[in-house]
């Protein structure tokens, strides 16, 4: 338990560690695809809505849970609750094998992104012809090894604790992951598509939004933040009580959003400028970030041969840090709980993912009948978007609605004043604990009830 316990190494420890967490495939690839899939526009109105009254305060709740009890998920709320609350910690580590088993599938796509720049780099560019991304990922074989790599450099790197691994090599990868988003963004603006990029990112039409894109919505806020499962209490558990859990928690959330937007931007950008790239998407949204974005580099951005091969490396990366995030939930039970050293529970850990990622790694084309495997419909056929959509739109909703109802109205509110202090230094109660606690109890807990109540009733489950 002592070795889980390390805390971060510096101050900006949970920060680097939490954005890392928060910002990854869900900010570069899935965004930019919903956003796409369900019409921009009041989507994006829902979704930022969303971040703000239920990302903001559940932020704040698990990483106040982690750093109250100094524990992993299960035992957190064993602890704070007792142990009918530890089943919200049980619900989070299943989700997260759910998200970890896919994830990694579509993380070892910047592996091959990564090869191919450097090819056509060294080489010269030739768009990949139509069609070829399908091709890609109905190649079972090579879907079972992208995610076998991927998962194995995860384990590695957690079975070595992440203070010294993650820690230090975040510090210097996420500020350039920043600077070459932040250089992108201006670079797209210079393009021709860019006022028909913003009017869909930014004009609301909310007679295009269905019900079941209000739940996607709410569903992606949970999921890029890293939220409803345990990953945020896990890593709260590493921060140092002199930390402001406020201040922290609202950096966190809004790095992560203006990245997501960010990401839209440039992806829409090239999009309604480049007319090629837009039918090489309209068959397959899943592949933005994997054939639009190196159209852009190569073709438009100065300095893109050379930007191109490190921004693959950086979007792996980011990824990385993500994938860190949701096996370190399911690593630290083992060890907390089941008494395992850190190497066989990341072995065990890692194994256990792998058979969901083989799953999902066929069913992109490579086996019939797990690329036709469909419970919501059409648009999530296979079993890697039907665990998508069920980790995100119902296991994470779900997970962090209790999480509201836990430290809203059953955890004893004391611990919320000595984690998050009440009072300022004249006496007064603290505006943001006021606040806090007013969206903890209800605000975040009654958005996330109507939205899952409307859907259900709404009978729109697709
Ligand atoms: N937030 C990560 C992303 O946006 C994914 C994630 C979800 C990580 C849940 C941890 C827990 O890519």
């Amino acid at each position: 338990m002592s070795q889980n316990r390390e805390q971060w190494g510096s101050r900006v420890g949970f920060i680097l560690a939490a954005s890392g967490s928060a910002i990854g495939l869900g900010n570069l690839w899935k965004f930019p695809y919903i956003t796409w899939h369900n019409n921009g526009g009041a989507f994006v109105i829902v979704y930022l809505i969303a971040v703000i009254l239920i990302g903001w305060p559940i932020m704040t709740a698990e990483i106040l849970i982690g750093r109250k009890s100094q524990k992993n998920p299960v035992l957190a709320f064993d602890e704070l609750g007792g142990s009918n609350w530890s089943l919200i910690g049980w619900l989070g580590v299943l989700t997260g094998l759910v998200i970890l088993g896919y994830y990694a599938v579509i993380a070892g796509w910047t592996i091959t992104s990564f090869i191919s720049c450097m090819n056509w780099s060294m080489n010269g560019y030739t768009a990949p012809e139509e069609g070829a991304f399908g091709e890609f990922i109905g190649n079972g074989k090579l879907q079972l090894l992208l995610s076998f790599i991927f998962l194995a450099l995860t384990a590695g790197v957690i079975s070595k604790g992440i203070k010294k691994g993650i820690e230090r090599a975040t510090k210097i990868l996420m500020p350039i992951l920043f600077l070459i988003i932040v250089y992108m963004v201006i670079m797209a603006l210079g393009l021709p598509g860019r006022n028909e990029a913003f009017s869909f990112i930014f004009s609301p039409d909310f007679s295009n939004l269905p019900p079941s894109g209000i739940l996607e919505a709410v569903g992606h806020a949970f999921f890029t933040l890293s939220l409803g499962m345990g990953a945020m209490i896990t890593y709260g558990s590493y921060m140092d009580k002199k930390e402001s859990i406020f201040k922290n928690a609202a950096l966190v959330v809004i790095l992560d959003t203006v990245l997501a937007i960010a990401a839209c931007v440039i992806m829409y950008t090239i999009i309604f400028s480049v007319p090629s790239v837009k039918d090489s998407i309209s068959g397959s949204t899943v592949g933005m970030l994997f054939i639009t974005l190196p159209n852009l580099l190569y073709t438009e951005i100065p300095f893109g041969t050379i930007l191109a091969p490190v921004f693959y490396i950086l979007v792996g990366f980011a990824a990385l840090s993500s994938t860190i995030s949701l096996l370190e939930v399911i690593v630290s039970l083992l060890i907390d709980k089941m008494k395992m050293s850190r190497q066989k529970a990341t072995l065990i850990g890692a194994g256990t993912t792998y058979v969901i990622s083989i799953f999902c790694a066929l069913s992109l084309g490579a086996v019939d009948a797990l690329s036709s495997f469909s419970i919501f419909g059409p648009g999530k056929e296979g079993v890697l978007s039907t665990l998508d959509h069920l980790a995100s739109n119902w296991m994470l909703p779900v997970g962090g609605l209790f999480i509201t109802i836990f430290v809203g109205w059953f955890m004893d509110q004391k611990i919320i004043q000595d984690e998050v202090g009440k009072f300022n230094d004249d006496g007064s109660v603290n505006f943001t604990y006021n606040m806090f606690k007013f969206f903890i109890r209800f605000i975040a807990p009654v958005a996330i009830l109507a939205v899952i109540i409307s859907v259900i009733f709404g009978k729109d489950f697709s």
